[in-house]
């Protein structure tokens, strides 16, 4: 039974709201938590209706605030980027294809592509930034090498339950690209074609129309995740990414006219010139989209490490009261419209399946947790 529940953020570059709940939840040292990781927090098992009143119910601890103000790594992947190492040889990746293959397990696929046609500030993704279109051609070759040398190793039957194309942007390929990509996959994997496999795509929505979103849908795509982060012009302007809120919406309308069966926004607290008062509106905005889910990310501000973040003013960044400021108005706003805080900095509407893990059925995150593999250069 979960005791009690602390919520609160480091306010470092960095420190993102997932990591504040690692060190912020505690446990009835008499039950069993099932929880042996912080990062378990969303395979909780099943909780009670009142445990999960508990969960919404946020208190903030100003001492705990101030002991974990400290930078730390992003997790969009998990161990994080900077754990990395190069000890993991060919045979180690045989070996883990071989249990996979004779386990006939389930697979989950991450394919990457890194072009974006103009460049965020603030973006510490693995991109290539080009106008050039053609670069993404001897990108997908190599890629298709990659697919079909993985393939090899593993049984022609395995089901692929999940797939993502992250980025960069996927969508800087041109329709024909994106055809012949998934055509190969599917030459090469079991992708099932009846819709109930989770597969997913980041959509920038300046590089995705109506068109677009139809095709992803006829290829097999059922959930997008939107880059937003910020409506605010002059926040906008500081971070290099000029984005309507109409633009947002044509393409939110275009899936669910085409019946996407899932719809996340990605939002960044932290950004130079944000205030909570400009950010609240954001959210506020984003609230009236009802997106089935939201990524609030706390921007991790490493101009050392992602050259492009050192054209951002850092006297223009929020102090570290008024980020905090930002996360407790969002949590409230956001609460307050009925979505449920899931954990990994994720929020989701009540009836999203994100929200509802149910008895042996732990709301697993993969990609950004434990891919059983990845696809990329
Ligand atoms: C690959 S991008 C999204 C797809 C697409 N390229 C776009 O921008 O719409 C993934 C997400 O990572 C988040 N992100 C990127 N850089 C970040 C940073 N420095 N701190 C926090 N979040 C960041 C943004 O919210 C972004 O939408
Ligand atoms: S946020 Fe998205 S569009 Fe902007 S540079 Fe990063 S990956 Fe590219």
């Amino acid at each position: 039974m979960i005791r009690s529940h602390r919520f609160y953020d480091g306010f470092a570059a960095g420190r993102s709201l997932r990591q504040l709940l690692q060190v912020g939840v505690s446990f009835d040292a008499n039950q069993d938590p099932q929880i042996s990781h912080p990062l378990d927090w969303p395979t909780l098992p099943a909780y009670s209706g009142d445990a999960r009143m508990m969960l919404d119910a946020i208190r903030w601890d100003t001492d705990l605030i101030r002991r974990y103000d400290l930078a730390g790594p992003r997790y969009t992947s998990y161990p994080t980027a900077v754990q990395f190492h190069g000890q993991v040889g060919s045979f180690d990746l045989f070996h883990a294809l071989r249990d996979s293959r004779k386990a006939l397990r389930p697979l989950s696929l991450y394919v990457h592509v890194p072009f974006c046609a103009n460049i965020c500030y603030y973006c510490a993704c693995n991109k290539v930034i080009t106008k050039d279109r053609g670069r993404a051609l001897p990108y997908l070759q190599r890629l298709e090498q990659e697919i079909q040398l993985i393939a090899c190793h593993l049984d022609p039957t395995q089901k692929v339950e999940q797939l993502h194309f992250g980025g960069g942007t996927p969508t800087f390929l041109s329709h024909d690209e994106l055809r012949q990509l998934m055509a190969h996959l599917r030459k090469h994997f079991n992708l099932l074609d009846d819709d109930s496999g989770d597969y997913s795509i980041e959509i920038d929505p300046r590089e995705a129309d109506w068109s677009t979103m139809g095709l992803l849908r006829e290829l097999g795509f059922n959930r997008v995740s939107i880059g937003l982060q910020d409506l605010d012009p002059a926040v906008q302007r500081a971070v290099n990414r000029l984005q309507s809120l109409e633009e947002t919406r044509a393409v939110i309308d275009a899936a669910r006219t085409l019946q996407f069966r899932s719809i996340n926004i990605d939002l960044i607290y932290g950004l130079p010139k944000q205030t909570p008062e400009n950010f609240a509106r954001t959210v506020e905005e984003v609230i009236s989209l009802q997106p089935d889910r939201l990524s609030v990310f706390n921007y991790a501000h490493l101009p050392e490490r992602f050259m492009p973040q050192r054209r951002i003013n850092s006297n223009e960044l929020p102090t570290p009261t008024q980020k905090l400021d930002m996360l407790q108005r969002t949590i409230d706003q956001l609460t307050a419209a009925g979505y449920r805080y899931i954990g990994m900095d994720h929020f989701a509407l009540p009836d999203d399946e994100l929200a509802m893990p149910r008895k042996n059925r732990p709301c697993n995150v993969t990609f950004r947790v434990t891919p059983p593999m990845v696809i990329a250069i």
